[in-house]
């Protein structure tokens, strides 16, 4: 069921701004599209929490059986802590102190990332994928494409042969914000040929469904035809781990408009920032800006955080309704990638997390206070 339309009015007034709103109703649905896609085969959900750690948000999809893709110690607790399964470890950078932390706490499978990281592995029973680069050019945002040989990940598939007998499946991700079926189709082709090759029975797709920020995204009917004919000539379990896709359009930051500066150019000024939301500062990211009461004409304009740098931008050179000094607005598509890339910059504590389930607001992370910023400080 729809739940209510949420009252950011309400959020703001509970828990104060800058605030993440997630809306529960959106991550369930979503959940429902990657199912759709691949419905009729085996396969499953494996939530990239990257995107977002938020425990709660993890438990909801726990109880949807989505299971984790986790790349650090930290990960594979928050995904412990919502009680996810299974559990996939994902990266690069493996150390033996992490190797510890992860046999001991448990997990479930292993995704490797060179033929030099097998070694680390030979002495465990934990089933083992092996990230094979494509090169496939996913034509996203150089930052987050991944599928190209130049690109640090994965293992040239040609070397393949020389250590298919050492592993249980392949593992691919070409890039993320993808937004055409072809790359996808390019990569998929190429693994379940290398499956049959050599006789391996599990693959995960990796993640990287674009969702629409602006008008351009992966269009997933599409998704559906090119996967039901790719892996129809494929014998096994197929893996899937979307971050993105599944949080990233259920995720508000909700902010409040301290002034609008009108000049040459006009700004509306926010209490939320780059520390807040990096995306638009780092990836000239496009995310749709709602003002909430809007109180004068459309006109061009920045919408621009309280912090000392020319960068920090949620949106620039769009055209808004100028809204009044301490309504509110709210930045879409910020559930991925947002409060997971969250950072103190000039000293401003990290941003509260709420939820809009069925029930109306929940709190599902406090605000941090300037005491909790400095409480790991050894010293004055
Ligand atoms: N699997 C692997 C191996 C990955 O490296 C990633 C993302 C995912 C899955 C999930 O990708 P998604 O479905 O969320 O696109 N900070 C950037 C995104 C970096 C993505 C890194 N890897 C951003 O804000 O756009």
């Amino acid at each position: 069921m729809r739940n209510m339309k949420i009252d950011f009015g309400l959020v703001a007034k509970l828990f104060g701004t800058p605030t993440y709103v997630y809306d529960a109703f959106t991550i369930r649905e979503r959940i429902g599209v990657v199912r759709k896609v691949f419905k009729g085969f085996d396969f499953t959900i494996l939530f990239a929490l990257k995107a977002n750690n938020n425990p709660v948000l993890l438990r909801l999809m726990a109880d949807m059986d989505v299971g984790a893709d986790v790349v650090s110690p930290g990960e594979l607790v928050a995904s412990h802590r919502a009680g996810m399964r299974p559990v996939l470890w994902n990266g690069n950078g493996k150390t033996e102190e992490q190797k510890c932390f992860f046999l001991e706490q448990g997990f479930d499978l292993l995704s490797i990332d060179s033929i030099e990281e097998l070694e680390m592995w030979q002495d465990t029973a934990i089933p083992r994928l092996l990230r094979v680069n494509p090169n496939v050019d996913a034509r996203t945002h150089p930052h987050i494409s991944t599928g190209l040989k130049h690109h640090k990940f994965g293992v040239d598939i040609e070397e393949l042969e020389k250590v298919a007998e050492k592993i249980d499946g392949l593992h691919v991700h070409i890039g993320s914000q993808v937004t055409s079926v072809e790359p996808y189709e390019a990569a998929y082709s190429r693994l379940v040929r290398a499956c049959r090759e050599f006789g391996l029975h599990t693959l995960d797709l990796g993640g990287g469904w674009g969702i629409d920020y602006n008008g351009e995204y992966l269009d997933t009917d599409k998704m559906r035809e090119m996967t039901s004919r790719v892996f129809s000539r494929f014998d096994g379990k197929l893996l899937i781990e979307p971050g993105r896709f599944i949080t990233g359009p259920a995720g508000f930051l909700l902010a409040k408009v301290l002034r609008v500066k009108k000049g040459e150019k006009t700004f509306i000024v926010t209490d939320a920032g780059m520390n807040d939301l990096i995306r638009p500062a780092l990836y000239n990211a496009h995310h749709r800006i709602r003002i909430l009461e809007p109180a004068g004409p459309a006109v061009s304009c920045d919408v621009v955080g309280p912090l000392c740098e020319t960068g920090d931008k949620l949106a620039a050179d769009r055209i808004l309704e100028l809204p009044t000094a301490g309504s509110l607005l709210v930045v879409e598509d910020a559930g991925a990638y947002g409060f997971s890339m969250a950072s103190n910059y000039n000293s401003m504590p990290l941003p509260a997390e709420v939820i809009w389930d069925d029930s109306g607001p929940v709190l599902i992370r406090k605000r941090q206070t300037i005491e909790d910023m400095y409480s790991n400080v050894i010293g004055p």
